[in-house]
């Protein structure tokens, strides 16, 4: 049994940050931003929690498909900026949309929170454990960004994606490979120091700017351009797909160079690469289910189209997933 994808919907913050913002108070430039990471602006919501920005997309994605909250028997939200650090935000998405039936859990693998949840999603269904899970993939990084800072408050956005895992009518379509990893030398470069058990909260903390993102760029750069490539490339040997075969690749949008490498080293043209880094920036867990939002949207996505999701992110945590298009329309 395949699972498959029935429904797909996304929400962005109205308030639009282009790199103008940033220039009249750090020193950095649109010229510096454009280049190094294809980011022009991105959306940070004012009010509200990540919660808040996955209601609405949840909400639209349940009507896409004509189902209730009541009829969801699972909610998954990847995310490292939950509302709280418990209950988990499945929690708080449950009782804000009246999902009453439903059970679920956050789950945290930064940038790969959405294909690490797919994955999970998928298996909970064709196991049969589940009929349905709504998983969202939703990150409000101004919560833990260091405006200060140049070489990160430029890097991140706020958003919010939502998909409904089904049961595939033909397994022939829906969800069929997948390579996961996680490699935690990774952690000195990409983490949140403070706030956890291992560091709580202090003024000691606060004062040293301890629950920003800390991140090496550079390290983490090198790390993604080969873990994002590399597993991209060995999930379309392992099934046997050229880049004929390929309708699009679905890359996380940390930087706009590590997905040119990623579909160089498919030998993909940039035509079949899903970019929107330029407008929204990294907004973690909620690239990818924007993207497979925003195309579907503007008709781009067809039955049967072979995608390559593939994502690389802190912990480190990385991977690729293989779908065929279908929604059991
Ligand atoms: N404006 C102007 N100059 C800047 C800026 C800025 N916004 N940011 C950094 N610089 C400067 C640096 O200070 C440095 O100056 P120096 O040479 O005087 O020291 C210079 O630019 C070069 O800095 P680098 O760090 O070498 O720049 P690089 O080309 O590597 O780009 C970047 C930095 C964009 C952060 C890049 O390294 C990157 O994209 N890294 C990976 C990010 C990523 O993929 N993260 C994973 C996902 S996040 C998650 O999982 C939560």
């Amino acid at each position: 049994m395949t699972a498959t994808i029935t429904s797909i919907a996304h929400y962005l913050p109205p308030d639009v940050y282009p790199n103008s913002y940033f220039e009249k108070y750090l020193d950095t430039s649109d010229e510096w931003i454009m280049a190094r990471t294809g980011i022009a602006e991105r959306r940070f919501i004012k009010d509200g929690a990540t919660s808040d920005m996955i209601v609405p997309a949840a909400r639209q994605c349940l009507e896409k498909r004509g189902l209730e909250p009541k009829d969801i028997d699972c909610i998954i939200v990847a995310t490292v900026t939950p509302d709280h650090m418990f209950p988990s935000t499945a929690c708080v998405v449950q009782n804000k949309i009246g999902a009453m039936n439903a059970w679920g859990f956050d789950l945290s693998a930064a940038c790969s929170g959405f294909l690490f949840a797919l994955v999970t999603a998928s298996s909970l269904v064709e196991s049969g454990t589940v009929k349905n899970v709504l998983l969202c993939g939703a990150d409000k990084m101004s919560s833990i960004l260091n405006f200060d800072d140049r070489a990160q408050a430029v890097l991140f956005g706020d958003g919010a994606g939502a998909v409904l895992i089904e049961k595939s009518k033909d397994k022939e379509y829906g969800i069929i490979d997948h390579i996961l990893h996680i490699d935690g030398v990774g952690g000195p470069f990409l983490h949140q120091t403070a706030g956890g058990s291992y560091k709580p909260a202090s003024i000691e903390t606060v004062n040293n700017k301890e629950h920003y993102i800390y991140q090496d760029g550079q390290a983490v750069f090198k790390a993604a351009v080969v873990g994002m490539a590399d597993v991209s490339l060995e999930i379309m040997q392992k099934n046997n797909l050229n880049a004929e075969d390929v309708a699009w690749l679905v890359p996380h949008q940390a930087n706009l160079r590590i997905i040119a490498a990623t579909a160089n080293r498919m030998g993909l043209d940039k035509d079949k690469v899903m970019i929107n880094i330029d407008k929204y920036g990294n907004t973690t867990a909620g690239t990818i289910p924007i993207c497979l939002s925003e195309w579907l949207d503007m008709g781009k996505i067809h039955k049967g189209d072979r995608l390559v999701l593939s994502s690389f992110g802190a912990g480190y945590t990385w991977g690729a997933v293989y779908l065929r298009w279908g929604m059991n329309k």
